[in-house]
C-alpha cells in the first residue's frame, strides 16, 4: 500500500517541480532603448514621484515603462531585462526598478545608459550595445530586494500639514503591486482610502489626525491580496520631506 502511494506521489512531485521551473522561465519579447541624455545614475524627476530615491535606487539601474507602467501600479516593480544578441549579451541581463513612464520605438523599456551597458557580456561589447542605441530584449517581473530596509514612508515636500498629505513608498520587496492604501486612525480607528494622484505618489486633502496607521493592499498577477499593515505608525507631527520607517518588510 505504501509502495504504491510512494509511486503516485513521484509523478506528482515531478510535475510540481517542472511546472515551477517553467513559470520561472517565462521571458516575454520586447525591445528596448536607453535614455540618451542619462548619466550613470536614475532619475529624480521620474513619472513615478520617486524623488531623490529614483535617482539612487538599486544603484542606479532604473527604467522608464510604458505598458508596464500601468498608470503608475507598476512604479517599484523589478524587471530581469535581457538583450538577446548572443554576440553582445550575457545570460543574467539586469534587473531594473521601473521609475518612469516612456515609449520608444517599439520598446517596453527605456533604461538608464547604466542598466543598458549592464546587459552586456563586456565593457567592449557594452560600447557595441550602446552603439546599437534599440535592442531585442526579453524580460521576466522578478522580486525586488532591498537588503537591511524596510518599507519606508517619504513626505512629500508638497505636503502642508494638516490639510493635505501627499507620500510615496520606498523599498518595497518582492514582485506584488500595492493597489491602495489607507490611513487609520489609531484613536478612534476611522479610516479613509487615498487616492493615488500620480505614479507612486499617494494623496489625501484632510487626513485624518493623530498618530495614523497605514495600510497597504498587496496584489498579485496570480489574483493575490492581502492587506499589510506596519509596525510603526505615522507620527501625528509628520512633516513633508521627512522619511519614516514601517518597520515593516515583505520576505522574499
Ligand atoms: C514630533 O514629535 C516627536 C515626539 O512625539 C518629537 O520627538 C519630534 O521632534 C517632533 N517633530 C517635529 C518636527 O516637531
Ligand atoms: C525594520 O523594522 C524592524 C521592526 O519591525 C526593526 O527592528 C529594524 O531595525 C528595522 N530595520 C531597519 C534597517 O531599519
Amino acid at each position: 500500500m505504501a509502495l504504491s502511494l510512494q509511486s503516485l506521489w513521484i509523478p506528482f512531485i515531478t510535475l510540481l517541480v517542472t511546472r515551477s521551473l517553467a513559470e520561472a522561465a517565462t521571458f516575454t519579447h520586447s525591445r528596448a532603448a536607453y535614455y540618451p541624455n542619462s548619466d550613470e545614475k536614475g532619475t529624480e524627476v521620474g513619472a513615478c514621484g520617486f524623488g531623490s530615491f529614483g535617482a539612487t535606487i538599486n544603484g542606479g539601474d532604473v527604467s522608464a515603462a510604458s505598458e508596464l507602467y500601468r498608470d503608475g501600479v507598476g512604479c517599484g516593480a523589478c524587471y530581469q531585462v535581457r538583450c538577446t544578441n548572443s554576440n553582445y549579451c550575457s545570460d543574467k541581463g539586469v534587473t531594473v526598478v521601473i521609475t518612469d513612464s516612456g515609449s520608444g520605438p517599439s520598446t517596453d523599456f527605456i533604461l538608464s545608459r547604466r542598466a543598458f551597458g549592464k546587459m552586456a557580456q563586456t565593457t567592449d561589447a557594452a560600447a557595441s550595445l550602446l552603439a546599437l542605441g534599440v535592442v531585442d530584449v526579453e524580460y521576466r517581473r522578478v522580486s525586488c530586494n532591498y537588503p537591511n530596509k524596510n518599507i519606508t514612508i517619504k513626505i512629500d515636500e508638497n505636503s502642508n500639514y494638516p490639510h493635505y498629505l501627499a507620500f510615496v513608498l520606498w523599498y518595497q520587496q518582492g514582485d506584488k503591486d500595492i493597489t491602495a492604501v489607507q490611513l487609520c486612525e489609531t484613536q478612534n480607528f476611522g479610516c479613509k482610502l487615498l487616492d493615488r494622484s500620480y505614479g507612486a505618489v499617494w494623496t489625501t486633502t484632510s487626513p485624518p489626525s493623530g498618530p495614523l496607521s497605514l495600510r497597504m493592499l498587496l496584489s498579485g498577477e496570480d489574483g493575490y491580496e492581502s492587506w499589510i499593515v506596519p509596525v510603526n505608525n505615522i507620527p501625528e507631527n509628520w512633516t513633508g520631506g521627512n522619511t519614516y520607517d514601517t518597520g515593516l518588510q515583505i520576505n522574499v
